[in-house]
């Protein structure tokens, strides 16, 4: 055993430090997760314990990738008490099985019945969408902003500068998510009966959370024939 453990301890340090990342080192980041481990096990002794029953999270969190906008902690939950999907601009796409399975096990598995799809002031991946496309392959996904860019123009340039058009389209954009997640065969099936869909936008400026209810229901209306339910 100890030959067996020594082989893949060395095969690890190989691939780590010839293959991967030559020149990495992220031991920093396992003695902060140490510290952080023992911290929690200090003020809550029983709390990894709890984890490992099962997770019971009440709330579906689908977010942007930015590092800037972590779930748990923007909302104040700890492990086990948000279910999380993130990827560039939060977006929701009708084919995008991952982030269908997600919202798929989280309604009929967790029985959640709270999902927040939540964007964020100064977006990169929105901000790209107001600009020509640099012909990379992110630009595939960032289509789907240029959509939503294209089809509520008149609302964005009702703003008079650059800046707030940005903001605009950030908080169109999770108005626009909140209604595929509503329109989703997922949420229109009756077993997903009783589950609330919440748009908010967080400000980075200020830590801050804004609900985006009535711009989801103006968008709601205006959303073409085709992608109502
Ligand atoms: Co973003």
């Amino acid at each position: 055993m100890g030959t067996t453990a020594s082989l893949q301890g060395e095969c690890a340090t190989r691939l780590r430090s010839d293959t991967i990342h030559p020149m990495s080192d992220l031991s920093h980041l396992l003695t902060n997760n140490r510290v952080w481990a023992e911290g929690i096990h200090r003020t809550h002794p029983v709390f990894f314990g709890s984890l490992t029953a099962q997770q019971r999270p009440k709330f579906l969190w689908i977010g942007c990738s930015d590092s800037r906008v972590p779930a748990n902690e923007i909302i104040g939950l700890m492990p086990g008490e948000v279910f999380v999907h993130r990827n560039v601009a939060n977006l929701v796409v009708h084919s995008d099985l991952n982030c269908l399975s997600v919202i798929d096990y989280a309604v009929n598995e967790l029985k959640i019945k709270d999902i927040i799809v939540c964007g964020h002031y100064g977006c990169g991946g929105v901000n790209s969408a107001l600009a020509p496309s640099a012909g990379r392959f992110f630009d595939h996904w960032i289509r789907h902003v240029r959509d939503i860019a294209k089809f509520y123009r008149s609302d964005i340039e009702s703003e008079p500068t650059a800046a707030g058009q940005a903001r605009k389209l950030c908080e169109l954009n999770v108005a626009v998510q909140v209604v595929h997640v509503r329109e989703s065969p997922i949420l229109q099936h009756p077993a997903a009966r009783g589950v609330t869909v919440h748009g908010w936008i967080y400000d980075i400026a200020d830590g801050l959370l804004h609900d985006l209810c009535p711009m989801i229901e103006k968008v709601r209306a205006l959303e073409p024939p085709c992608a109502r339910a």
